[in-house]
């Protein structure tokens, strides 16, 4: 059975989904208030990773960063990277792709959520209530500069993800 602050990050991930996939229902007429509820959303879920439940994890742990927190933060560099540029058809490919890698590593049996949820086991209800109290992370207006999307392309490559292949599947050895 998984544990409350792994049912809460699971169902996070399904509430974001759920409004990414209402947002872009039409990918070429984007409804602009529910990417925005998108982003606010995906945002916070990252802080609430990056500042509450991997930190909390990392000090159970002897202050030993968890095998995957390397890779987890990387795609989080990738997807708050993504979320500054205006969300093209090919934009919302790639996030759905590198949404569905990431949240596995979170929620796969022995995956991410399961060891925080192990190794801070006495302390669960005092997370969930930070949790919960985490505020709304501002967003900037979108930045349709070539700049912002070179630099998106350059953080999903250090998370192990490349834009073109992502949109075109695989070219080179099957
Ligand atoms: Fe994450
Ligand atoms: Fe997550």
């Amino acid at each position: 059975m998984n544990g409350p602050l792994y049912d809460f990050f699971e169902k996070d991930h399904r509430r974001i989904e759920e409004l990414l996939k209402k947002a872009t229902a039409d990918r070429h007429h984007i409804d602009e208030q529910g990417y925005h509820a998108f982003r606010t959303g995906l945002l916070r879920h990252i802080k609430m990773e990056e500042k509450i439940l991997f930190p909390a994890a990392q000090k159970a742990n002897g202050n030993v960063p968890l095998p995957l927190q390397a890779k987890l933060r990387l795609d989080h560099g990738a997807l708050t990277a993504l979320m500054v540029v205006p969300p093209s058809p090919d934009i919302i490919t790639v996030l759905w792709h590198v949404l569905e890698k990431h949240d596995e590593l979170e929620e796969q049996p022995g995956g991410m959520y399961d060891v925080c949820e192990n190794l801070t086991r006495n302390e669960t209800a005092r997370l969930l209530d930070q949790l919960r109290r985490t505020p709304e992370v501002p967003v900037q207006p979108y930045n349709p500069a070539a700049y912002a999307l070179d630099s998106a392309r350059r953080a999903l490559q250090r998370a192990g993800f490349d834009f073109e292949t992502i949109l075109h599947g695989k070219t080179e050895n099957g």
